[in-house]
């Protein structure tokens, strides 16, 4: 079965999947200017930490697409790092997203002794690219650690989507699932549907179902039962941010779910690429927390659900602290307690 393209390169041109239409309708837009990528990122037709950091990166090309070649370099600078700090603005919690654009930043600073607006504009568009591609190897070395962990077990639950439409090709939390079934291994996955804006409803059993993995929907509010009656062997969810003593930012309700597991001795996963760690901060409170519209919870998909004015608090995260995590699963291998000093020497 061939994996969703979440967001690629193609013929010169940035294609992404607009996720805010799934699961109804599978439609490829084309991202030609960096106001576009902005909103794309900004009302999460492209999301996931892992995506909306390509996205910044292939965007910070577009913003200096239309440079002409006589402008100066000093021009051609000013030009991206405007294009790149607003793209930065998007959304805050994500640090991959500041960690694409900043490192297109420095690639730009090294590129510029070139002199010439052309090469250097290919340079950068083939930065962006390397990070496409090494998000795909990143996801595979996720997968290939995770499943090491569960091979052993069989019914997972995640929250929200850290799946192939999260990333650009296996995701992170669902990664070892489909490691798994290349190897033969069909985990079930139980989804939770991820108010407000269900993108476990909507995007994981989605691709979930694409891929062939069975999958079970069901509401946020029913986790709690379905561990009591012993259906879940692990959980395993995505992050936005790591701190360096292993908070973990993620989808909002994550914390409920880690609380859940531990109350039912399950053991919760936290599975991202080294570029999700933020080794600047200590520690999650240091972490900004993306508060979103109202409409989301009192007009979800244009119903209105809650009286006119209600009073509304919609952030978009939650931190779970670390000593509800098992182990962080990532591209460098399994980590496990104690953080504070295993994160900086695995990563750091
Ligand atoms: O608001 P979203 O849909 O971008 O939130 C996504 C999540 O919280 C994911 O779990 C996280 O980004 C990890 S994606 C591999």
């Amino acid at each position: 079965m061939a994996r969703l393209k979440t967001i690629d390169y193609v013929n010169g041109k940035v294609q992404i999947i607009d996720q805010t239409l799934l699961p109804n309708e599978l439609k490829y837009l084309t991202i030609e200017t960096v106001n576009d990528m902005y909103d794309a990122i900004k009302v999460l037709k492209v999301r996931g930490a892992p995506a909306i950091g390509i996205a910044g990166a292939f965007g910070t090309c577009l913003g200096v697409a239309d440079v002409a070649s006589d402008a100066t370099i000093d021009q051609f600078k000013a030009i991206f790092i405007r294009h790149a700090d607003y793209l930065n603005s998007s959304r805050p919690t994500a640090v991959n997203l500041h960690w694409a654009i900043n490192r297109m930043k420095q690639k730009l600073e090294s590129l510029l002794p070139l002199n010439n607006i052309g090469l250097i504009r290919q340079k950068l568009l083939d930065e962006a690219v390397a990070i496409l591609e090494e998000d795909r190897r990143t996801g595979r070395a996720i997968g290939e650690a995770g499943f090491e962990l569960l091979k052993n077990t069989t019914t997972i639950l995640t929250h929200c989507n850290a799946g192939g439409l999260a990333t650009a090709e296996y995701g992170t939390a669902l990664a070892p699932v489909y490691i798994g079934a290349e190897k033969g291994h069909i985990f079930h996955v139980y989804s939770d549907e991820t108010r407000p804006l269900l993108q476990g409803a909507r995007i994981t059993t989605f691709e979930l179902m694409h891929a062939g993995i069975p999958v079970t929907l069901i509401c946020d509010n029913m986790a709690a039962s379905v561990m009591a009656k012993g259906k879940i062997d692990a959980v395993i969810v995505g992050a936005d941010r790591i701190t360096r003593n292993g908070d973990t930012a993620n989808k909002i309700g994550t914390y409920g779910v880690a609380l859940l597991a531990k109350a039912h001795n399950i053991p919760f996963y936290v599975a991202a690429p080294f570029s999700t760690f933020d080794l600047t901060m200590e520690c999650g409170e240091q972490i900004p927390i993306e508060e979103r519209d109202a409409e989301e919870i009192t007009c979800g998909f244009g119903k209105q659900t809650a009286p006119t004015g209600v009073k509304v608090f919609n952030p978009a995260f939650d931190v779970t602290p670390n000593n509800l995590i098992t182990a962080f699963i990532t591209d460098k291998g399994v980590i496990t307690p104690p953080y504070a000093s295993k994160i900086v020497s695995t990563l750091g």
